[in-house]
Formats: C-alpha cells, sequence, structure tokens
C-alpha cells in the first residue's frame, strides 16, 4: 500500500508541489499526498492542490488556543490515516501534543543551514549577517522552532549582488531537491536516530 503523506501549508505551496510531483513521478516511491491542510483561506498552495485534484482543507485557527486548533488538525489528519506529516511554510509553531501525536512522523523545510538563522526571514538574516554560505534544512519536528534532527541539509553560495529575493529563489530550488529526497528516506525506513543525529543510509531496510 502507498504510504499516505499529510501536507500542512499557509502560503504558496511550492514545496508542497514537488513533494506532489515527487510523489506522482516515482522519485518519492510508493506514496501519495493523501490531504494538504491550510490554516489560512485562500493559500495559493490550496489551489495548486485542488488543480492536482488533492483532497485539501481548510481549517481557520482565528479565535482557537494552540492545542485546541490542533487537536482539529490531528484529527483530520488521523481520519486521513497518514503516515508522514510534512510541513510546507506553515506558519504556525506545533504543540506539544501535536508532536506527540506524530514520534519522528513530521518533518519541516527551513531556508537556512540551522542551526543558524531559524524563524522567519531566514535569507535575509543570512544576507545581513554577512554569511557567505546559507542553503536549507529538512528536520524532524519537536516542539520548539526550527529545532529537531537534521535529517538533510544543501548549501547555496551567497553572492555580493545577492538580494533576498535572489538568495530565496537560489534556496528555494534546494528544498525542493531535498525535501523530496528527506520524505522518500523517511518513508523508507533508511535512517536512525543517535542522540541528534540523524543517520541514513542507502540500502532499503
Ligand atoms: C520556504 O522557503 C520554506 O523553506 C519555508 O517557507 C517557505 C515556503 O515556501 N518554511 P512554499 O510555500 O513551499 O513555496
Amino acid at each position: 500500500m502507498k504510504k499516505r503523506i499529510g501536507v500542512l501549508l499557509s502560503g504558496r505551496g511550492s514545496n508542497f508541489d514537488a513533494l506532489a510531483e515527487g510523489a506522482a513521478s516515482g522519485l518519492i516511491p510508493n506514496a501519495e499526498i493523501a490531504i494538504v491542510i491550510s490554516n489560512r483561506e485562500g493559500a495559493p498552495g490550496i489551489e495548486k492542490a485542488q488543480s492536482r485534484r488533492i483532497e485539501t482543507c481548510v481549517i481557520p485557527s482565528r479565535g482557537l488556543e494552540r492545542e485546541a486548533y490542533d487537536k482539529l488538525v490531528i484529527a483530520a489528519l488521523q481520519e486521513k490515516r497518514v503516515d508522514l506529516v510534512c510541513l510546507a511554510g506553515y506558519m504556525r509553531l506545533l504543540s506539544p501534543a501535536f508532536v506527540r501525536a506524530f514520534p519522528n512522523r513530521i518533518l519541516n523545510i527551513h531556508p537556512s543551514l540551522l542551526p543558524a538563522f531559524p524563524g522567519l526571514e531566514a535569507q535575509r538574516q543570512a544576507l545581513e549577517h554577512g554569511a557567505k554560505f546559507s542553503g536549507c534544512t529538512v528536520h524532524f519536528v519537536d516542539e520548539n522552532l526550527d529545532a529537531g534532527p537534521i535529517i538533510l541539509q544543501a548549501t547555496v553560495p551567497i553572492e555580493d549582488s545577492d538580494t533576498p529575493e535572489t538568495l530565496s529563489a537560489r534556496i528555494l530550488r534546494e528544498e525542493h531537491r531535498i525535501y523530496a529526497e528527506a520524505v522518500s528516506i523517511v518513508l523508507a525506513g533508511r535512517y536512525r536516530i543517535e542522540g541528534r543525529r540523524v543517520l541514513t543510509s542507502l540500502e532499503k531496510k
């Protein structure tokens, strides 16, 4: 049976699209996106999912406490029997209850080489700091912001002429590539976690 992925997003959805394309093309073997959930109405990522005929669900967060909101999202993911949750530009911190509901089964993509530059506008942070390289990170999600064990990273050079926009575009290409690769590794169980280290192997279990 195909492994079922649930994607959470709040905006553009290009990482969702890369995962959907990866699953459709077999780059991510034996997997499908079972549902795309957004906390924001009108998120372009929802339209992208609809045009791929993938089930979508908007759960607005306004007025709800974090735990109460997360319960709704957990229920929607469980109803779809998802094996893996992928955050793809999802602009909310997960509650501990959410993390416990999917132990080592939630991934995030972040546009910097963590632990450098967590949080918002990571590409601008790297540029303004004067870093010569930045990149992106796929990591397991815990209750802390951009903090869980790192699965894959890719580096991207920072050019003198870069703006946050040009750097973001260069990083984004790498995001799409390593997110699909990391999802393949995790779904195939080709990794083990030792402390904070995620050790990946080429052979399938
Ligand atoms: C990406 O840069 C991702 O790393 C960050 O939010 C952005 C989402 O972009 N977490 P998109 O919605 O996937 O196009």
